[in-house]
């Protein structure tokens, strides 16, 4: 076996059930599903989507340099001749297999992450934290569902120390198989909103579904929780009921194992002191906002599980940036100044909108600016949409917003129930509201833009950057 390989080409034979036809690779170097960005030496897995099937990319891949594919019986004959398959029975099967082979031959400790916000960015601080102290492997974007998490856990080297995976859910029951693969020796909940609400009763119907997580903890395990969320009892009871040999707390309660003690904002990020586990910590962030030093007390708390020296691992979360839509800062070239643009537009639900907007609120402004606030809809809440746009109402009050620009038939909700001086434009799609936030922003202001994905907020960023001259912010991870 070559240990330069992620897998060897006959390693991967019994790992997936597979048979081979043509000439079996010596090996591997990485996995993907995506012809787009396949890596030459990948194992490509020929997955059907919702609006794809990649059996008909195989060809592609193996243009692109695929060292070989996995396929299904089906689609074996055809696919003949143009460079090693794999041929399964059920190609998302034999990825979740390789996973799963993946995990069991990692001797690394396994992080999940899931809640209802923050997955993404908490598990981009652990990436950050983790490897700084060893080779870590973390989930790409938020590959966090059925196929996103196999997929993660396949690419995981038998050689790395840290493993963190993402999971996300949609519906209750879905998180029991994806923590069943990963068999994580942490697991952290960050926290528990009204997201995807359409799908569940209630929110403890949410921290129900949420909890499962703890069911695929490794015996020995530690359970992170969030110490201060009206759902932390049924959290820790549904902890205590799992193999779980540690509950770990965070959040301001003075109970909490990791405690904030108190967080002092600034446009690059913030100072945070804390108390974890008795010890007092004095650390920066590099992407402000309350919420962030709150999901750092859960990075903190898992680097120390897994041996981290929590002094190193806050050093580590200085050097940390927020991801790209989750509140990079760019400084847009207005007339002779400048205006920040806080870019918060890769998703929304009403606990991460009231977050940015509180973020808004802390961030000051020059002589003369103004803070805007550029908002799409928030999708996926249910029969309660309309109230929960609405009630945006008093936390725009509270944060010294000059002017709400709102996109979206279910923004309207706000903007119609704002004082008339706050209502700076509504539009039914963003595109349409673009050009009254060009024509609004002068230097000195601050612009906040947020909303779901599917709100296409996101464009009037990349508009915003386009129209004015900017210094980008730093970039770190996906989406
Ligand atoms: N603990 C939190 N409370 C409120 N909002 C949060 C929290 N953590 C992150 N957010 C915000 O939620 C949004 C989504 O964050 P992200 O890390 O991508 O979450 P996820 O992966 O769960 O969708 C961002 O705008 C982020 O600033
Ligand atoms: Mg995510």
């Amino acid at each position: 076996m070559n240990d330069d390989y992620l897998w060897s080409g006959f390693g991967l034979v019994s790992a997936l059930a597979a048979r081979v036809v043509g000439r079996t690779p010596v090996g591997v170097s990485g996995v993907s599903i995506d012809t787009r960005s396949l890596q030459p030496g990948d194992l490509f897995f020929a997955i059907r989507g919702e609006n794809s099937d990649g059996h008909d990319f195989v060809a592609t891949a193996f243009e692109k340099g695929a060292a070989a594919a996995v396929v299904d019986e089906s689609h074996a004959d055809a696919l003949r001749g143009g460079g090693a398959l794999y041929v399964v029975d059920d190609v998302l099967a034999s990825m979740e297999n390789l996973g799963r082979a993946a995990r069991a031959r990692s001797a690394g400790a396994i992080i999940a992450v899931t809640g209802s916000v923050g997955k993404t960015g908490t598990k981009e601080a652990l990436r950050a934290v983790l490897s700084a102290a060893g080779e870590t492997h973390a989930s790409a974007a938020s590959y966090n569902n059925h196929w996103g998490v196999p997929l993660t856990l396949s690419r995981l080297p038998r050689t790395a120390r840290f493993g963190v995976v993402e999971i996300g859910m949609n519906h209750a029951g879905e998180i029991v198989p994806l923590v069943g693969m990963a068999r994580p020796n942490v697991a952290i909940i960050t926290t528990i909103a009204p997201v995807h609400l359409e799908h569940f009763a209630s929110i403890d119907a949410i921290a129900e579904a949420k909890a499962e997580i703890f069911t695929g903890l490794e015996a020995g395990g530690a359970a992170i929780i969030n110490r201060d969320i009206p759902q932390y009892d049924l959290l820790l009871r549904r902890a205590q009921a799992s193999r779980a040999a540690r509950v770990l707390t965070f959040g301001e309660h003075s109970e909490a194992d990791a405690r904030l003690v108190e967080v002092a904002g600034s446009a690059e990020g913030s100072h945070v002191t804390a108390l974890l586990l008795g010890e007092k910590l004095y650390y920066r962030l590099g992407a402000p906002g309350r919420h962030i030093a709150m999901n750092s007390l859960a990075v903190l708390l898992a680097a120390q599980a897994v041996g981290v020296d929590p002094r190193a691992a806050a050093r580590a979360l200085g050097a940390f940036v927020a991801p790209v839509g989750r509140g990079q800062r760019v400084r847009l070239r207005v007339n002779d100044g400048h205006a920040t643009l806080i870019d918060e537009s890769y998703n929304a639900n009403p606990t991460s909108m009231r977050a940015a907007l509180a973020l808004l609120g802390e961030t000051g402004v020059e002589a003369g600016g103004r803070r805007f606030a550029v908002l799409g809809d928030m999708l996926e809440l249910g029969p309660e949409n309309a109230r929960l746009h609405r009630e945006l109402n008093d936390c725009v009050a509270g944060n010294h917003v000059d002017a709400v620009f709102a996109a979206g038939p279910l923004m309207k909700n706000l903007y119609d129930a704002l004082p008339p001086h706050l209502r700076g434009a509504w539009a039914e799609t963003s595109a349409e509201l673009q050009p009254a936030v060009i024509e609004a922003i002068a230097d000195g202001d601050v612009v906040m833009v947020k909303g779901s994905n599917g709100s296409r907020m996101g464009p009037i960023v990349a508009a915003l950057k386009q129209h004015f001259a900017h210094d980008d912010g730093e970039a770190a991870g996906g989406h």
